[in-house]
């Protein structure tokens, strides 16, 4: 489509190993939308943004950014790009402020130092400016890695892992800014695998597993389609078994029989507990207390990922 950013088609790789980390990968980025890639270790997440930034080469397949093909316009295309990577690789002797501008210099644009002051403010890092890098702090660190992935004013922000070793102010203040980055149009694709972050942050989810990207999903309709309830009740005298006349319902002994477990869809208009309940009843099963929950990105992650290994 016109409006993607970033257009993936049959992405392959298989490393040297043989081992085959991207199985025919086909994507879609729009512009300007916060894209969080989740997937458990190993799934091919750096993998799939290696090749994207050019530092591992596909075994097949095609890569568009902005309409850049990675192969034939790959300039063009990493000028774009801005990736603050997984692991921490910064040279220790040089100062924050050249850091910076060298990664700027590198994709060819002219010295910006006003940009370069902004980003280091947005970050933190300005009265860090003339530290070398080996004194600052591993939160200091990785700010100063998304400093440079910003140096050159990239339109597609890749975030790796960026929270990963992270305390949780500093974590807040980064969702504060790639915030503000969208705002000014830079579209994020972020992986990371505290899920709750990306149930906060995105607006569409990708799952990656063993190579293969098996949902991608507007967040709220995923949410939606596959959400579950729960509702817990909690009974007054603890049960051995689940009565037969229960057992039209989807219920589970939990708690060490204490408390009666049932599930049921959330976009289902008929969640069926009022027949639950006058059975409950029926049955002469008291119960002291009664909760619902809501399943979290999280619940849908793991039995998504679940479901496959089966
Ligand atoms: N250079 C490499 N050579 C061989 N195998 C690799 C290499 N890099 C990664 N892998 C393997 O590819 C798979 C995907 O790795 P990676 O893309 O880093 O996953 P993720 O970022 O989702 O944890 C893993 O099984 C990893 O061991
Ligand atoms: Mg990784």
């Amino acid at each position: 489509m016109q409006d993607d950013i970033l257009s993936i088609a049959g992405l392959s790789k298989t490393y040297a190993s043989g081992f085959q980390a991207l199985k025919n990968v086909d994507l879609q980025i729009m512009r300007g939308e916060i894209f969080a890639l989740l997937g458990p270790n190993g799934a091919g997440k750096t993998t799939l943004i290696s090749i994207v930034c050019g530092i591992v080469t596909p075994s097949a397949g095609r890569v568009l950014v902005d309409g850049h093909d990675i192969a034939a316009a790959w300039r063009a295309a990493r000028s774009l790009i801005g990736l603050v990577p997984q692991e921490l690789t910064t040279d220790a002797f040089e100062t924050v402020w050249n850091t910076v501008s060298f990664s700027r210099g590198l994709f060819g644009k002219p010295a910006a130092p006003a940009h370069i002051e902004k980003v280091l403010k947005d970050l933190s890092l300005w009265d860090k400016k003339d530290n070398q890098i080996r004194t600052l702090s591993g939160g200091m660190k990785r700010r100063l890695l998304i400093a440079k992935a910003l140096s050159h004013e990239p339109k597609l922000l890749f975030l790796d892992e960026p929270t990963a070793g992270v305390d949780v102010t500093l974590r807040e203040g980064m969702w504060q800014l790639v915030r503000s980055l969208r705002e000014t149009g830079v579209t994020i694709i972020l992986t990371t695998h505290y899920i709750d972050e990306a149930e906060d942050m995105a607006d569409r989810i990708g799952v990656i597993n063993k190579g293969e990207i098996i949902l991608v999903e507007d967040k709220a309709e995923l949410m939606r389609k596959l959400g579950k309830k729960q509702l817990t009740l909690q009974l007054a005298q603890p049960l051995g078994r689940i009565p037969g006349s229960l057992a039209a319902h989807p219920l589970e002994l939990t708690g060490g029989g204490s408390e009666l477990t049932y599930t049921y869809d959330a976009k289902s208009e008929h969640s069926g507990i009022a027949a639950l309940l006058q059975d409950v009843d029926d049955a002469g099963i008291a119960f002291k207390d009664l909760q619902t929950k809501q399943s979290s990105l999280e619940d849908i992650f793991v039995s998504l990922v679940r479901e496959r290994e089966t």
